[in-house]
This record gives structure tokens, sequence and C-alpha cells, in this order.
């Protein structure tokens, strides 16, 4: 039988992960759009909050390993990052919410939104990598398939990483770190086609998840040798 809860999970994370890029790739779907789908992934965001409504009421429960207080930190920087990006988004938005009409701080938003936005992407790819051995149990157990062994292992790994060295690259083109640091204020306009620019954001994404998920086995590692050696 189907597990109904996990193929809801994976659909949520794909969903937000591709809204994600999107988003971040203003110029392709314009500002109505952007607005109607910044507030749908919102709405996305509460819903996947719910679906793991058992993190927050197990919060204090359990062991705490390296990786898990790895986890929380990056959740809890999620969480943080997106109540900026969305009560922001409300503030400078010129179609959804223009009814509240609000008047005031919409310039220091309008900054915030753009630096919080750039950090959402990067902190939300470390929380997909720090739970990518989530996914791929979660989606081997919906759809029926087997692990992979051998060098269709090694395969995919080469294809992940050449995706992140892509990653690497779109990182400086499209000045993600600048935004970051607020060294850049202002909209950024790449003019690759559409589907140039969609995947170069998808490739940053991809960088992180890279990093964060080989960090996240490595300190998983390192913290069992050292509970073995002691
Ligand atoms: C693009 C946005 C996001 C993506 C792609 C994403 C993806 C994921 C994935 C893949 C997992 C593990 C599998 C699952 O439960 O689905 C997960 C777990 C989780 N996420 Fe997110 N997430 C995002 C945003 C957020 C936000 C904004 C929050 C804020 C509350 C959040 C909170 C959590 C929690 C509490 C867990 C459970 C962790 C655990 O049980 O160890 N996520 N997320
Ligand atoms: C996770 C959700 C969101 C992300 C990742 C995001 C990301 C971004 C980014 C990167 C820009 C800069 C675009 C550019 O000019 O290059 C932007 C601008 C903008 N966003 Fe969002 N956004 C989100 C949610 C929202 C929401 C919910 C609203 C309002 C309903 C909104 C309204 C706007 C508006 C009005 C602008 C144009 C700002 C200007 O005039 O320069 N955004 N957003």
């Amino acid at each position: 039988m189907i597990n109904t809860n996990a193929l809801a999970r994976l659909t949520a994370d794909f969903f937000m992960s591709a809204l994600m890029i999107l988003l971040m790739a203003y110029q392709v779907a314009g500002e109505t759009a952007h607005e109607v789908l910044g507030t749908a992934v919102g709405v996305l965001f509460l819903v996947h909050a719910w679906l793991n409504r058992r993190w927050f009421s197990s919060f204090y429960k359990g062991k705490f390993s390296a990786l898990r207080a790895l986890q929380n930190t990056f959740i809890i920087l999620v969480l943080l990052d997106t109540i900026v990006i969305m009560v922001t988004g409300v503030m400078i938005s010129g179609t959804v919410f223009a009814f509240l009409d609000i008047g005031f701080g919409t310039a220091a938003a309008r900054t915030l939104h753009l630096c919080s936005s750039y950090w959402g992407l990067v902190l939300m790819s470390c929380h997909v990598g720090l739970h990518w051995s989530m996914v791929m149990a979660m989606t081997r157990g919906v759809f029926g398939l087997k692990p992979k062994t051998g060098a269709a292992v090694w395969l995919l790994r080469l294809a992940a990483l050449a995706f992140a060295v892509w990653g690497a690259w779109a990182f400086g083109h499209l000045q993600v770190w600048d935004f970051m640091t607020l060294k850049m204020q202002f909209a950024f306009f790449d003019d690759s086609p559409d589907w140039l620019v969609l995947f170069n954001w998808a490739s940053v994404m991809a960088l992180f998840v890279f990093v964060s998920y080989w960090f996240g086995r490595l300190a998983h590692v390192l913290a069992n040798r050292a509970k073995v050696s002691s």
C-alpha cells in the first residue's frame, strides 16, 4: 500500500523547491505571478511544517547527535528567515496584498526582502541537504525502488558533483554573496534565456544541497568515531 504521508511530504518538498527557483528568477515570472506564487509557497511552508509537526513536539526528546543539532539549527534559521521574507513581501506587495495599503517602511522592507530571499535559498538548500537521506528513503519507499549499487551510485554522484560545480559558477554569476551581504541592493537582471536563468538558480540550490549533504555525513561519521574511541 502506498504511504500517503510520505507521498504528501515529497510532493510538498518538490513544489517548495520548484517555487523557490521560480521566485528567485523574478524576471522569468514577472511581478504579479511572483506575488501569487510567493503567497502559494507561504501556504506550502505552513503545510510542510504541519506535516512535520512531530519535530516541534519532540524538540527536547531523544538524543542530540551532531547531525540532529545541525539539522535543528538550520530549521530554526529557515523558519526565522521565512518569516522575514513573507512579512516584507506582504509589505511591498503591489497586487495581492495591495489592499492592506501599508505605507510605512517599504524602502527598508524591499532591501530586506531581497537580502532575506537570497539567504532563504541558501539556508533552505542546506536544510534539504541535511535531510537528503530522509528524502531518498521516502522516495524508495513510495516508488518501491531498490537502493542503487556499484557503478550506478558513482555515476549519480558524478552527475551531482557536475551540477554542483555549475552551481558554484552560477553563485558568482548571479552575485548571490553580494546580495546576501547587502553589497548589492538593486535587482540583478540576467540576460540569459529563461530556461538558463532557471537552470542557474537550480544549480545554486544543488550546490548547497550537495555540500550540506556531505558535510552532514562527515559530521555523523566523525561523531560516531569519537564515541567509539572514548
Ligand atoms: C524550500 C523550502 C523547503 C524545503 C524544500 C524543505 C524540505 C524538507 C525536507 C526534504 C525535509 C525532510 C523530509 C520531509 O519531511 O519532507 C524537511 C523536514 C523538515 N522541514 Fe523543511 N523544507 C523547506 C522549508 C521549511 C521551512 C520554511 C520550515 C519551517 C518550519 C521547515 C521545517 C521542517 C521541519 C520541522 C522538518 C522535520 C525535520 C525532522 O523531522 O528532522 N522546512 N524539509
Ligand atoms: C519564499 C518566497 C519569496 C521569495 C524567495 C522571493 C524572492 C524575491 C526576489 C529574489 C526578488 C527580487 C527580484 C528582482 O528584482 O530581481 C523579489 C522581489 C519582490 N517580491 Fe518577492 N519573494 C518571495 C515572496 C514574496 C511575496 C509573498 C510577495 C508578496 C505577496 C513578494 C513580493 C515581491 C515584490 C513586490 C517584489 C519587487 C520588489 C521591487 O520592487 O524591487 N515576494 N522577491
